[in-house]
């Protein structure tokens, strides 16, 4: 599947690990940048390039790195259509996307060790919105809530 990559300043010394361990399982980095380390750039402007590669179907699902996770995760979640979490776990990582159809992970690389960086992005990957009934029914109420604002 095609994943679309994006990290600001606080994740870039994660980001070749993670570009490598998503290609070895077989998948296309749709890579956002950033490019260099620069200390004085923005993690919404990754944020928005990944989340909008998702909601245009362009990438299936997303990675956003920053230094805590949080600030990717707010900012994705401004474009319709995205499901961005940030998952420190393994559970988290597999079933915010078998309940919630979450699209995008957001990882905090101040905050986890790269180890288990590559497992939560390994978990995300392989799992699957899960169709039952009661997560669809919750997932288009989360749709309709979209719609609303
Ligand atoms: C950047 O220093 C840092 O604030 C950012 O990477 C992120 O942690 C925001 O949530």
């Amino acid at each position: 599947m095609q994943v679309a990559f994006g990290t600001d300043h606080g994740g870039f010394d994660l980001k070749d690990t993670l570009v490598q361990e998503i290609e070895s399982l077989g998948h296309e980095v749709l890579d956002h940048g950033a490019f260099k380390y620069q200390p004085d750039d923005d993690y919404p402007d990754f944020a928005e390039a990944v989340a909008r590669s998702v909601s245009e179907g362009l990438a299936s699902k997303g990675v956003l790195l920053c230094g805590s996770g949080v600030g990717a995760s707010i900012a994705a979640n401004k474009v319709s259509g995205v499901r961005a979490s940030v998952c420190h776990d393994e559970y988290s990582a597999r079933q915010g996307v078998e309940h919630d159809d979450m699209n995008i992970i957001c990882l905090g690389a101040r905050i986890i060790e790269n180890e288990l960086a590559k497992k939560l992005i390994r978990v995300f990957l392989s799992a699957k919105f899960s169709g039952v009934e009661r997560h669809k029914r919750r997932l288009g109420k989360v749709i309709d809530i979209e719609n609303k604002a």
